[in-house]
């Protein structure tokens, strides 16, 4: 499988800044095809995006059908967009926003009802790294039931923002935790500080299958570097 390289633009970028960055992002994607490459701005840049990638992903969806929810942006309306994929549970969500296993669970099946596919994402906090294994268990609850393709995030909390990614090594064994609940054919991308620096080691672990990249996809540099090492690694040009 190609790696996937996915853009977190937060809630980060003016229109003119983001118009910029993602015409920047489509005239690489042209160099590169061995790379899937996904941008998930914030939901009112979402056609702009969508006018010019081909995978286009919503940070958020409502968790009601369309209806009398002042604020929400329903799954239907994130397709009539153009929008491909969505995240589902990011840390950010679960502690800023209280996002509980219902409510990750009616969101999932709201984007299945129109077939947009989820990125599950996962991580625990400094205080739960002593348990993991536990913790990752209990939080892919929902998506095991889940009976539509997905793919999974897995962002240690402590990683997210700091500058402190995860080693390989340790990304590499709660992945291979993850593979072996949700099957071999999952994609499981990881995240949590991911830059050019640190990128490549990630991609030689065997269950790291791309990256969910958050600060360091905010600037065309950055990601453009990010997405030409994942781009040479897969010609095996960097082993
Ligand atoms: P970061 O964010 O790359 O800035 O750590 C990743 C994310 O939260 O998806």
């Amino acid at each position: 499988m190609k790696p996937l390289i996915a853009a977190n633009w937060k809630m980060n970028l003016d229109l003119t800044s983001a118009t910029q960055l993602v015409r920047q992002i489509n005239l690489i994607k042209n160099e590169i095809s061995n790379v899937d490459i996904m941008v998930f701005p914030s939901h009112c840049y979402l056609s702009l995006v969508a006018s010019v990638l081909n995978q286009v992903g919503a940070q958020n969806v409502s968790e009601y059908a369309p209806g009398a929810y002042t604020g929400e942006v329903s799954a239907e309306m994130l397709k009539s967009c153009g929008v491909t994929h969505a995240l589902v549970g990011h840390s950010e969500r679960r502690h800023i926003f209280f996002e509980t296993d219902d409510i990750l669970t009616k969101k999932l099946y709201q984007l299945k009802s129109v077939g947009i596919v989820p990125i599950f994402c996962v991580g625990e906090t400094l205080d739960q790294r002593n348990r993991v294994e536990s913790v990752i268990q209990h939080q892919l609850q929902p998506i095991l039931s889940f009976d539509a393709p997905y793919i999974i995030a897995y962002e240690p909390v402590w990683a997210i923002g700091t500058g402190q990614s995860s080693t390989p090594e340790d990304a590499q064994s709660v992945h291979e935790i993850i593979q072996s609940m949700v099957g071999p054919g999952v994609q499981i991308l990881y995240g949590g500080s991911v830059t050019e620096s640190n990128l490549l080691n990630l991609l030689k672990m065997p269950n790291i299958h791309g990256a969910l990249v958050g600060g360091a996809s905010l600037k065309t540099e950055s990601f453009t570097s990010i997405l030409n090492i994942a781009s040479k690694y897969e010609q095996g040009a960097l082993i």
